[in-house]
Order: C-alpha cells, then structure tokens, then sequence
C-alpha cells in the first residue's frame, strides 16, 4: 500500500499563531510561543504551523529559530510568494514551506492562493524552496485549475483551504456544507492519484473536523485558532488531545 496516498495517521500540525497575537497585544514576551511548540510536541501533535506574517503581527522573525530550537517537530512555516519570505525561509530551511495569500488589510487567510494566476511568480520560489530541500506546499482552494497549476509548478503537497466548509457550517447551511465537502472529497482523490499529498485547513473547529478528517487522502489538518481559543478554557493539551480524538475517531 502506499502510505503517502492512503495514509493512516491523520497528521495533526498546530498553528501557533494567535499565542504571539496576544503576546503582542501587551509587547513583552508573554506567553511565548516556544512554550506552546514544547507542549504541542509533549502531547504528540505531528508539526508546528506558524505564519510569519509581512507586518509580523504574530509571529516574529526571532521565533522562528528560536521554535525550531525548542522541538524536534516538523516546522511548516507559512509564507506569502515574495522575496523576503523566500529569503526567511532559506536561512531557516524548515521541514515545510507553504505559500498563501497575503493582503494587509486582511484579518486572517481569506481564500486560497492563485496558483494558477500566479504561475511565473511563483516558478522561481518553488524550485528554489525545493533546492534547498523544503517541502513546498501551495494553500489552495479545492478547485481542479488551482490543483493542475499545482501540478505543473512540481508541488510535492497542496493544503486545501477549508474556510468556506467552515463558514457553511457555522451558518447551519446544510448544503452547502455537503457542497464543500464534496468538492474537498473529489479534488483530495485528484491531488492523490497526481501523486499530490493533499493536506487541509482553517476555521476547523472540534464541531466540523470529523467530516474533512474522514476524507481518506488527507494526509495532515493545519489548525490554530480555534485550538489556541480553546486553551483558554481547558488548556492547550487537553484543547489538542481531543482534537486528536475526533481526528482519530473519524478516521
Ligand atoms: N493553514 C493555513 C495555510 C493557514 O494560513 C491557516 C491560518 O493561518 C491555517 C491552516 C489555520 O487556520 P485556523 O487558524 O483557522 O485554524
């Protein structure tokens, strides 16, 4: 069988983010985002997402080395297409790069990457990430033009962005909730019979992770915020032990 198409472990990568946004609500450095890398590793989490951000609202250019210092974790950093991000990316060479959209003004990730429209752009990016040995990754809607542009710009895994399943779900809109999943569902299998790794998130939450989790192709969910909002409440091992449960359990 093969294990990168079919796998069996759902990999589970914990997106740090928002620990630096309330770090940074107050400047100091409190809470740190390293003490929640250490924690992600002591409860078995799979990898740390982090996005350093053009205006560094969250993450911080220090952090980086200082999270790839702290665990043996798989960092997947987040990173806009542009020169500076590559640049970041080589010198740090985490075990991941994926490239998303950026707009300033945005407050989170809206919508997927334009792999497609931005084909030259992002030729040189890829294959530079690549010679340096980092994974590349594209954060692509589940749309069949995004994936065949993945194809041809060689990228080894694409996450789907799960913001609209998210939104349907939280609106109570049944259908297009099932047309969301269904989209994710056919194009996983598409990416996966190209020999594309797909991976999924954004706005998973422990309510509408089991159906994207059971999707057998999707080899890793990328989670954040919500994890981050649940730590508040029950802290973050138990906030990641049971998403790990409903991960499982869906599998
Ligand atoms: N994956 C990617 C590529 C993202 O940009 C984000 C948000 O930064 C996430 C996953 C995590 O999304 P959320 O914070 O909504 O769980």
């Amino acid at each position: 069988m093969n294990q990168t198409l079919t796998p069996s472990h759902l990999r589970l990568g914990v997106n740090i983010d928002h620990v630096a946004t309330i770090r940074n609500a107050r400047g100091g450095d409190r809470p740190d985002p390293v003490r929640a890398a250490e924690i992600v590793a002591s409860v078995g989490g799979d990898g740390i997402t982090a996005h350093l951000r053009e205006d560094r609202r969250h993450i911080r250019d220090e952090d980086l080395a200082r999270i790839q210092a702290a665990t043996n974790l798989p960092l997947n950093l987040e990173m806009a297409a542009t020169r500076e991000m590559l640049d970041i990316a080589l010198r740090h060479k985490p075990h991941a790069a994926c490239i998303v959209p950026e707009k300033r003004e945005e407050r989170t990730t809206e919508g997927g990457l334009d792999a497609a429209g931005m084909h030259n752009t992002l030729v040189p990016i890829c294959e530079e990430l690549r010679a340096a040995g980092i994974r590349v990754s594209l954060f692509i809607e589940a749309d069949e033009r995004q994936l065949e542009a993945a194809l041809r710009l060689g990228a080894p895994v694409v996450e789907f962005h799960t913001g609209e399943y998210a939104h349907a779900f939280l609106d109570g809109d049944a259908e297009r909730v099932t047309r969301e999943l269904r989209r994710i569902t056919d194009m996983a299998a598409l990416a996966a019979k190209n020999g594309i790794e797909p991976h999924a998130g954004h706005g998973l939450t422990f309510d509408n992770v089991q159906p994207i989790a059971a999707i057998p192709q999707i080899a890793e969910l990328n989670i954040g915020h919500y994890l981050i909002g649940e730590a508040v409440f029950v802290g973050l091992e138990n906030a990641i032990r049971r998403m790990r449960e409903l991960m499982d359990e869906a599998r």
